[in-house]
């Protein structure tokens, strides 16, 4: 099913309620249990998905492969890329992109390195938080963020892709979101926190993951259904903006939308949160590592 949103029925101070109630619930969490969850799981990362998903992960990840459209010369960025699990199989689909990996964990990244060597294809790799992207504007023709929007703060990290995006460039994004059916949600919360625990017992993953157990389905309930996530992307500025739900009621979704050209923009548009962030693009952007 694609769906596209027509007339919004939220506006930017809801997105900015949300993400502040999000931001309230998760920071903590956020800056301190997850990166002590994604050291300890680069080399089960792959295998821990298909286990807790039942599968699903792999059907889920081909789906959104084959939305993603390239081109010979692409320049691409995958933000949060983890172990570039999402990166090598765009590079299988069209060998001549350039792309760049970008995330906060170097052990992830390292083994992320590891698996594009042992394929014989070339990942630039950038070590750096998402909520400021080390890119100079309109740098990108694709982006893509597979699997960790829950762990971000979606008012920063959307109006900094749109920003790196080139006018046309497209950004694909791929989660599990919250249904928009009520008891398909508690069943699907309840079978996360089951899966989450079993997967991490049978990895024997870290304590610091094991805490994390309910974090996982809290994010998922505190987050977006994939109309609101539309929305969301609509707020942010983004236009042509399409989503295809999965087979299983939205608990997957892939959502992609365009940074719009100039040329298209009308001259009298309301201000949008990519806007707030343009009139602050005089930061100053800490350095990147880079590998
Ligand atoms: C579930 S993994 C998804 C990895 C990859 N996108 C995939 O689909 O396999 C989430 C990733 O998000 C990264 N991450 C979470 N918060 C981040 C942040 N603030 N900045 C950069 N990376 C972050 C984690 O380090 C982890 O590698």
């Amino acid at each position: 099913m694609v769906t596209a949103p027509c007339a919004l029925s939220h506006d930017r101070h809801w997105f900015s309620r949300r993400e502040g109630m999000r931001r309230a619930r998760f920071e903590r969490i956020w800056a301190d249990a997850v990166p002590k969850v994604f050291q300890d799981v680069p080399t089960y990362y792959r295998k821990g998905n298909i286990v807790a998903s039942l599968g699903i992960w792999e059907l889920w990840v081909w789906q959104f492969v084959r939305s993603v459209e390239l081109r010979p010369g692409s320049r691409v960025l995958d933000v949060a890329a983890g172990t570039n699990d999402l990166g090598l199989r765009l590079l299988r689909k069209q060998p001549r992109i350039a792309l760049t990996a970008i995330d906060r964990s170097a052990e992830m990244q390292a083994h992320g390195q590891t698996l594009a060597r042992r394929a014989g294809v070339r990942i630039d790799s950038v070590i750096h938080d998402v909520h400021q992207l080390p890119f100079a504007d309109d740098s990108f023709d694709v982006v893509t963020l597979q699997a960790a929007s829950r762990h971000l703060q979606l008012d920063k990290v959307l109006p900094e892709i749109r920003r790196v995006l080139r006018p046309g460039g497209v950004f694909y994004h791929c989660d599990m979101l919250k249904p928009e059916n009520r008891a398909l949600e508690w069943l699907y919360l309840r079978f996360l926190r089951l899966s989450v625990a079993w997967t991490a017992s049978m990895f024997g993953s870290s304590d610091a993951s094991r805490r994390c157990v309910s974090y996982f389905s809290d994010a998922i309930q505190a987050f977006y259904t994939p109309r609101e996530l539309s929305e969301v992307l609509a707020i942010c500025g983004f236009s042509a903006i399409r989503c295809e739900t999965s087979v299983w009621g939205g608990m997957v979704a892939f959502h992609a939308a365009q940074k719009p050209q100039p040329a298209s923009q009308p001259q009298t548009r309301e201000p949008t949160w990519a806007d707030d962030v343009d009139r602050r693009a005089a930061d100053v952007r800490p350095q990147a590592r880079r590998r």
